[in-house]
């Protein structure tokens, strides 16, 4: 959250009109899972989201527009490094969650989030801004 506070602040200057900023966020900022406590990472998404609102209102007047990717469960490094380690009960059930909780039956591939990050950075998007948008394979609509 300082990062990406301090970092949009020090490429402010070489920002102009069109420019696109891109948060990465978390449906953790609102969604907690039974079992795996959050607070603090919960607490830097759900800012990292005011933050993204705020600041398309204070840059929206010099033409460049602020959004937030909110990606659900992601096949990363970061989340094997978690989940490797559970033990296999713990990492069965974590499957049979997914299984149940994601309408679309399985987490992302890093791959899933390219498209929005493609049209969030593009002309196409001119009219887009202040947005959070969720791409988690509908995890977050029930
Ligand atoms: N994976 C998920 O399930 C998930 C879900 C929702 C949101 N997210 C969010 O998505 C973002 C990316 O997560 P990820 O899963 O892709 O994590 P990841 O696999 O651990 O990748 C993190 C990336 O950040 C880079 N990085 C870490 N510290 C850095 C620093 N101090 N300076 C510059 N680069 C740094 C790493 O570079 P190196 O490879 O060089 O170390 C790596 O490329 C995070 O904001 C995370 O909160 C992830």
């Amino acid at each position: 959250m300082t990062a990406v506070f301090f970092l949009t602040q020090g490429l402010l200057p070489h920002l102009s009109a069109g420019a696109s900023v891109i948060n990465i966020s978390s449906y953790f900022a609102n969604k907690m899972i039974p079992k795996r406590p959050s607070s603090l990472y919960s607490l830097s998404k759900g800012a990292l989201n005011s933050l993204t609102k705020s600041l398309a209102f204070e840059l929206g007047p010099r033409g460049i527009r602020v959004n937030a990717i909110a990606p659900g469960t992601v096949d990363t490094a970061m989340r094997r490094k978690t989940v490797d380690n559970l033990p296999a009960e713990a990492k069965a059930e974590l499957k049979a969650y997914v299984e149940r909780s994601y309408p679309l039956g399985r987490i992302g591939r890093p791959g899933d989030l390219a498209g929005i990050a493609v049209y969030l950075a593009c002309e196409e998007a001119a009219w887009t801004s202040g947005g959070i948008f969720s791409v988690d394979g509908g995890y977050t609509a029930g």
